[in-house]
């Protein structure tokens, strides 16, 4: 029980209105981790609040920079990365944003996949480039490439275990080997396979970012975003490379976050305490509290979506209304030997099919919008790794910026279609498919062939 006279003392009515019947930091034992929706958290005394503010302590200051939910999230997706430390921000476009502002550091070179979600191309070559940060895009499965475009500026390599919507899985050891040799990091944006199938740091990945806004939640309620540092890049090695981590400022205090917090924390310290600090990008604790829920289910729901993306992916390819599905599960596919490897436990739920073509531009066009439109089950929505099954058109939505040529670089083509596989029956996903094909392209095709779950 709270004693309301320790919180609000013998006071009038609009005190008690404000204060009466809460003492901070009394234990309620809940099961569940608790949503602290507070912006600001009480100190014991001013000692207290000035050890705070000097990074002398841990604790709760102020939401924008942690709350205990967030604390809570954090720990968790770096136990389950086998990393050292996270930091959960805002959306998974914000952790990209500061997880390379914080390794690039003032006029740093990314070496970067050429197949990225294109918020984090745009977030490359439009934002960061304005901050003085340079990139270049190279083929993500040449290793030549990536050795070649090093230069004595770079200060990180950036991919995705596996991109969309053509689902290119990445060779993580060999891209890591080479970020290694030429003495910087690399980040995996393993948002599409999530620690449940693939977990980069057992593969020479150092950091890990993730829309925790797909399949982290699953439930498409929140967008948040996470990355964790794998403790297993040494700043220490080359400190003049790395200023911002190893040398002394003075906000900071006498000695450098390298000293301080040491490998495996100092690059949060520099994210939280500089970039989330003074861009603002902080995740709300109501959204780290919902994603909390949903990684509690999270191999359940990926294994089931898995393996009906599996199956869905092989009925499709026999389909007479389907040119080409781009899934690695599948024999042939171009990276279906890199699966064993990297997707011991499945390959994602996010895939892309290629209606049969007319050859005639504005009849695909028109083929595509039948498909897409009489979906019923599965639906049309900006997202993967919803509990729902989800359509996109590249051509129209994601890739819209992008030229002809450009998207033919990226493996697409005006009669790509992507899809997320939800956890609904997977027959049900199926049939839905089926009929709006047969609807699309106007023709009987077989029954599909997937039984019920
Ligand atoms: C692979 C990948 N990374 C990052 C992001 C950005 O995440 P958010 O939408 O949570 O900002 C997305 C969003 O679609 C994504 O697909």
């Amino acid at each position: 029980m709270t004693d309301p006279a320790a919180s609000a003392p013998d006071t009038r009515f609009a005190t008690k209105q404000v204060q009466a019947a809460y003492v901070p930091g009394t234990p309620q034992n809940t099961a569940v981790p608790p949503l602290y929706q507070s912006a600001a958290y009480q100190f014991a005394n001013l000692a207290e609040a000035r050890d705070l503010f000097a990074l002398r302590r841990a604790g709760n200051i102020y939401s924008r920079n942690a709350s205990p939910t967030q604390q809570v999230l954090e720990e968790r997706v770096a136990a389950l990365e086998g990393g050292v430390s996270a930091i959960a921000v805002a959306s998974g476009q914000a952790a990209v944003a500061v997880t390379i502002l914080a390794l690039a550091g003032r006029g740093g070179h990314v070496v970067a996949a050429d197949r990225l979600y294109g918020g984090t191309v745009d977030l490359l070559q439009d934002t960061l480039d304005d901050f003085g940060i340079a990139v270049t895009f190279v083929d993500q499965d040449d290793p030549q490439a990536w050795r070649s475009a090093v230069t004595a500026r770079t200060r990180l390599f950036f991919a995705e275990s596996v991109a969309n919507p053509v689902a290119q899985v990445l060779d993580v050891r060999q891209v890591a080997d080479i970020a290694h040799a030429a003495g910087v990091p690399l980040v995996i944006d393993s948002t599409v396979t999530t620690p449940y199938l693939q977990r980069p740091g057992e593969h020479g990945a150092d950091f890990v970012v993730h829309s925790a806004t797909k399949y982290l939640s699953g439930h498409g309620g929140s967008l948040g975003g996470v990355a964790v540092d794998l403790g297993s890049f040494d700043f220490g090695a080359d400190p003049s490379r790395w200023p911002q981590l190893t040398a002394q400022h003075d906000r900071f205090g006498p000695v450098s976050l390298w000293e301080r917090f040491g490998q495996g924390f100092a690059f949060g310290a520099l994210v939280k305490a500089k970039y989330v600090h003074d861009l603002g990008p902080s995740l709300s604790p109501f959204n780290a509290h919902q994603i909390l829920q949903g990684i509690e289910t999270l191999d359940l729901r990926v294994a089931r979506q898995s393996s009906s993306a599996l199956a869905i992916a092989e009925a499709l390819a026999d389909h007479p209304a389907v040119a080409r599905v781009h899934h690695p599960g599948l024999a042939g596919n171009p990276w279906h030997p890199l699966v064993a490897r990297y997707l011991p436990h499945g390959a994602p739920a996010v895939f892309s099919i290629d209606l049969v073509s007319t050859g005639d531009e504005e009849r695909d066009q028109e083929r595509v919008e039948r498909f897409v439109d009489g979906l019923r089950v599965v639906r049309l929505v900006a997202n993967i790794g919803d509990a729902r099954s989800l359509v996109a058109h590249p051509a129209s939505m994601t890739h819209s910026h992008l030229n002809a040529a450009q998207r033919a670089a990226a493996g697409i083509s005006a009669t790509t279609v992507r899809l997320s596989i939800g956890i609904e029956d997977p027959a049900d996903i199926l049939a839905d498919l089926d009929q709006a094909l047969v609807r699309a392209v106007g023709e009987t095709v077989a029954e599909p062939a997937l039984a019920s779950a």
